[in-house]
């Protein structure tokens, strides 16, 4: 198969290439992605001369790059990742998420209806913040109204609603997945779990959002992988899948693990960790509560989790507590000159 990646140096995408490349060498991986802050191609370092990986410095938002790509690639199916991912910036620049999450999923869609001699699978890689907050009680299914909160939960909701529409309309092949929280590695230090990882070990404050008790259900990032091959393999076309990790935790609860695993991890005493928990003003519109009811791609996926919280925990502070030079270096600026110096001449050219 050809597969075209959308994102695939971002978080998710690049621990969906490492997983897969080298696994499935009968396909074919061309990797497409614009290099934005949250990128680090140097993640895919290991898969630099694999016969079955390419990587195209694409932004999915300039139409004609897109119709360019899809001409040369043919891919048979897409696995769309790339968005703009981060709510608290969604809050303050939306824009951006319009561009990034809305105009470019429209233009894979339109580049992927007008592919000639063969349908393309188009998969859209979405989110459960589509479906608004919960209460206390009760979990989002796939038939749960869409209800979001945040400018980027918003321009999520618009894109699987126009990937739909693709599926009614034009009988574009698709598949939907809305996943719940991921974490590890690769993940940059600006969502919750990195975040805290990363001031811990510097000794900054812990920044918790109003009272902490706002709940998420986490999920190991390469759980999240195995579902979408779940997927791809055996769900049915036209069909949305909820992906989560039966992982329901509290901020709160969830900060305090992470101190303890650190203080562990680093042999220093908890408290040196958990006396850096600070209370900040909340973020507006902040979901109260996500949870997932993952019983659909369990039954006609046969998928489940293979991660625990405490597995997939101690593997993540483990890897950032080793890796504390990749976060550097993508936080430092100094990735965004190795970018320049790789690939801004070509980009001009
Ligand atoms: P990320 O922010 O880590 O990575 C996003 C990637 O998309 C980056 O490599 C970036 O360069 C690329 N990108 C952004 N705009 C682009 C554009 N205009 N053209 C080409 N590439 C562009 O995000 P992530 O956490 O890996 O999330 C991947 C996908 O999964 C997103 O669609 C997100 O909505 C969805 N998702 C994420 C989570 C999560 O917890 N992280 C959960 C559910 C769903
Ligand atoms: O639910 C899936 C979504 O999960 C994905 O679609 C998003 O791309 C991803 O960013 C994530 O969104 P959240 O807003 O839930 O993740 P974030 O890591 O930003 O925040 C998790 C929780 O922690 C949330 O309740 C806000 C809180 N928080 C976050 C940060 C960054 C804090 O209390 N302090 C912080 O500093």
């Amino acid at each position: 198969m050809k597969i075209l990646i959308t994102g695939g140096a971002g978080f998710i995408g690049s621990n969906f290439l490492l997983d897969s490349v080298q696994a499935r060498k009968n396909d074919h991986f061309v990797n497409a992605d614009c290099l934005t802050y949250a990128a680090n191609l140097q993640n895919l370092s290991s898969l630099e001369g694999s016969s079955n990986y390419e990587f195209s410095r694409t932004d999915i938002t300039n139409g004609q790059a897109v119709f360019d790509l899809f001409e040369k690639v043919e891919p048979d199916v897409v696995f769309h990742f790339a968005a703009e991912s981060h709510v608290d910036r969604s809050i303050t620049g939306p824009g951006a998420f319009i561009q990034a999450n809305v105009i470019g999923t429209f233009n894979l869609l339109e580049a992927a209806r007008r592919q000639k001699n063969k349908d393309v699978l188009f998969h859209h890689v979405s989110t459960d913040e589509v479906y608004g907050s919960l209460g206390p009680q009760g979990l989002f299914t796939e038939k749960t109204p869409y209800d979001p909160s945040s400018p980027y939960s918003a321009s999520k909701a618009s894109s699987d609603h126009l990937v739909r529409a693709y599926h009614r309309t034009y009988g574009l092949p698709v598949r939907i997945t809305n996943c719940s929280n991921n974490y590890g590695p690769y993940q940059f230090p600006e969502k919750l779990i990195p975040l805290m990882i990363r001031n811990a070990l510097q000794k900054k404050p812990l920044p918790i959002y109003g009272n902490g008790k706002n709940i998420r259900d986490w999920l190991y990032v390469g759980d999240h992988v195995s579902a979408i091959w779940a997927v791809q393999d055996r769900g049915k076309v036209g069909e949305t899948y909820n992906i989560g990790g039966n992982n329901e935790s509290s901020n709160i609860d969830l900060v305090q693990t992470l101190c303890r695993l650190l203080a562990e991890i680093t042999n220093k005493p908890e408290h040196e960790y958990l006396d850096l928990i600070t209370y900040v003003k909340d973020r507006p519109g902040h979901d109260q509560r996500y949870a997932i009811d993952a019983t659909k791609i369990k039954e006609e996926c046969a998928w489940t989790p293979s991660e625990t919280i405490e597995t997939g925990l101690r593997k993540t502070v483990e890897w950032y507590v080793q890796n504390q030079e990749w976060v550097e270096s993508i936080t430092s600026g100094e990735y965004q000159e190795w970018i320049e110096k790789n690939y801004g001449e070509r980009d001009k050219s």
